[in-house]
């Protein structure tokens, strides 16, 4: 298995190696960490199999002089920094050089591995920099998988399982009974949501929550003719987005859910007492199961008798 791959890459790596001579020629300076001899040639010494994925993905174009595999770049150094020393053989008793390392227990700080791909990738540099995931140091890597042609993060069937590595709560809840086709590979949590973050809530790609819901959900954008406040407001007053136990991923049943907002005055909106006991009246809005079985057009009506939402 380690020889085939080798003999892939090999005949790869041999053409890189050529095409990136200015940048290997880099003379050993005395202070400066140095780079390695052969960049990825001498890296590939020692690691294989485990590596060379990333041969098959956009950062290894030859062509393409921005990637890092491209014409005069540093090859696995533009990521992992200068490797000349780790590539030595430590001195007995003494621990190898560490090159920049990524993602879970990396010796190296989050930020300074996130340096070494915005330097790169300016352009997420504004946004980036104001998201609750730097704020909180989530690396570039604890996302991305820069070795893996799949980068699961960025594969529809597979982001929910990386985002819910940290965010087991939305996890738990796109797997409740009524939830967004997630879970099917239909959507992803950036369907909603911007990874590198936004200034809007949530870092939703929209400015608004309703703006998120009304790209896909239109109809119950309005205007209506009889609107119903909160719809207008934000959908997440009754729904909730990542999933619930409730139809419609309602944040609670009718009658409760209404009733959060609704009181008990002029319309029987409470079960009445069962009416065997003494004072019990059946209530006629709760015998039909649930206040939207009358209002049904509770997202807002346009029937010129539509005041109450009922048709
Ligand atoms: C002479 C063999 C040798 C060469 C050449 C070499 N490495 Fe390593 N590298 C190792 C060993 C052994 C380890 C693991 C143990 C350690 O860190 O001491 C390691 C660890 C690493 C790690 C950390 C792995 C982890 O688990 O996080 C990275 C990243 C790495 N090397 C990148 C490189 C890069 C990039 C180059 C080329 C510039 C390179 N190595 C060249 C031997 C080598
Ligand atoms: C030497 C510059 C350079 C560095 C360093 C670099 N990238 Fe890139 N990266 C690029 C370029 C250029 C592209 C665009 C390739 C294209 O669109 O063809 C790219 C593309 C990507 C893509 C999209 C790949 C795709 O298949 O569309 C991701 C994700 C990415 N980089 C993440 C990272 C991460 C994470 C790091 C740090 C671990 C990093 N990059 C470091 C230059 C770099
Ligand atoms: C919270 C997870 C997460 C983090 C952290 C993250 N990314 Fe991403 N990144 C994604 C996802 C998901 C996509 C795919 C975007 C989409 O589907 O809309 C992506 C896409 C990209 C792309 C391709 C953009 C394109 O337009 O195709 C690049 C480049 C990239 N990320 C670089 C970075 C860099 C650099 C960092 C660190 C500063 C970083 N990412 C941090 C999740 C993340
Ligand atoms: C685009 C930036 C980038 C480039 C180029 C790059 N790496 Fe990495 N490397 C990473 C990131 C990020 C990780 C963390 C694991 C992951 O994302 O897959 C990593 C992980 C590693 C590891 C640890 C592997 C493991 O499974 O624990 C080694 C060793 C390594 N890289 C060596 C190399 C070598 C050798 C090259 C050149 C052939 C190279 N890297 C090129 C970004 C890069
Ligand atoms: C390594 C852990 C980690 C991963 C992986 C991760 N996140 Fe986060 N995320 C955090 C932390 C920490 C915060 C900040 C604290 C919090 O809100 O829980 C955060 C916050 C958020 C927020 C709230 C943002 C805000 O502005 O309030 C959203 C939305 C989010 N993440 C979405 C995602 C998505 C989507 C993915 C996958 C593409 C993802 N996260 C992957 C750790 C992670
Ligand atoms: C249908 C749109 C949608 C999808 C898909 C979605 N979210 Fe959200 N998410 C929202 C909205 C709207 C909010 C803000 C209101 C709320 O918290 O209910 C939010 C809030 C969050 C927050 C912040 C929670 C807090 O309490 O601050 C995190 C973290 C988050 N989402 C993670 C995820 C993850 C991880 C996924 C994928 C498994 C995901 N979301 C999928 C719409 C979505
Ligand atoms: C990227 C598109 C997309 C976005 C954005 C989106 N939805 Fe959805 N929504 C869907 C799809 C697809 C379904 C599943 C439809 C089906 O199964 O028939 C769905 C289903 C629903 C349902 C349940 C329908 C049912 O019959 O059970 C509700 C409620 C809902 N979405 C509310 C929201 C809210 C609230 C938001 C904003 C936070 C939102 N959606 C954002 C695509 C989206
Ligand atoms: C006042 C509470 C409330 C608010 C606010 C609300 N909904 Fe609903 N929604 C409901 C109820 C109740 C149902 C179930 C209706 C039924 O059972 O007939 C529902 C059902 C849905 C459905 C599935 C059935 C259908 O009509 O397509 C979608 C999609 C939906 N809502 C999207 C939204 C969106 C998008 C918003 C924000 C613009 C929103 N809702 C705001 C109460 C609300
Ligand atoms: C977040 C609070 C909230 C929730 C939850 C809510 N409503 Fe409302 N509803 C309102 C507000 C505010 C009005 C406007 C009241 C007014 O204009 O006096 C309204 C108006 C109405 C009206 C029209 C009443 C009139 O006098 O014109 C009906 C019918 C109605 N709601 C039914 C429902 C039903 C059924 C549910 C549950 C599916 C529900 N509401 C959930 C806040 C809410
Ligand atoms: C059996 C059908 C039915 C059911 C079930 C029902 N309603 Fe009504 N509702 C009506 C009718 C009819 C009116 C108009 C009454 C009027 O104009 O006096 C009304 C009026 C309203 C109004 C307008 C204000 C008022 O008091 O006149 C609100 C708010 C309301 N309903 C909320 C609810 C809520 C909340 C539920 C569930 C707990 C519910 N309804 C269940 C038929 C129903």
């Amino acid at each position: 298995m380690r020889r085939r791959v080798w003999s892939l890459a090999l005949p790869v790596v041999a053409l890189w190696c050529l095409q990136a001579l200015p940048a290997l020629a880099q003379e050993e300076a005395d202070e400066a960490p140095a780079y390695s001899r052969n960049g990825a040639d001498t890296c590939l010494r020692c690691h294989g199999e485990e590596v060379v994925g990333i041969f098959r993905t956009k950062h290894a174009q030859p062509n393409d002089p921005r990637t890092p595999f491209g014409h005069g770049q540093l090859q696995c150094e533009a990521c992992h920094g200068p490797g000349g020393a780790h590539t030595k053989r430590p001195k007995k008793g003494e621990e190898r050089t560490p090159v920049i390392q990524f993602g879970e227990g990396a010796v190296t700080p989050v930020r300074q591995q996130n340096e070494m791909c915005l330097g790169c990738h300016n352009s997420y540099v504004g946004d980036w920099h104001t998201s609750a995931h730097d704020d909180n140091e989530v690396g570039c890597a604890d996302c991305h998988s820069s070795h893996d042609p799949r980068d699961p993060v960025r594969t529809k069937a597979t982001q929910a399982e990386v985002c819910g590595g940290c965010h087991q709560i939305q996890k738990a809840n796109m797997l409740q009974p009524f939830a967004h086709p997630l879970r099917e590979g239909q959507m992803a949590c950036t369907s909603c949501h911007s990874p590198h973050g936004s200034l809007s809530e949530a870092s939703l790609k929209k400015d608004t929550i309703n703006q998120a819901c009304y790209e896909c959900h239109a109809d119950k954008r309005g205007p209506f003719l009889w609107e119903h406040q909160p719809v207008g407001e934000d959908c997440t007053l009754c729904h909730q987005p990542h999933g619930s136990a409730h139809p419609a991923m309602l944040a609670q049943r009718p009658p409760f859910l209404c009733q959060q907002c609704h009181g008990q005055e002029g319309h029987p909106s409470v079960p009445g007492l069962p009416s065997g006991l003494p004072g019990g009246t059946p209530s006629a809005s709760l015998l039909a199961v649930g206040c939207a079985n009358c209002h049904s057009q509770v997202h807002g009506s346009n029937h010129p008798s539509g005041a109450r939402l009922s048709r």
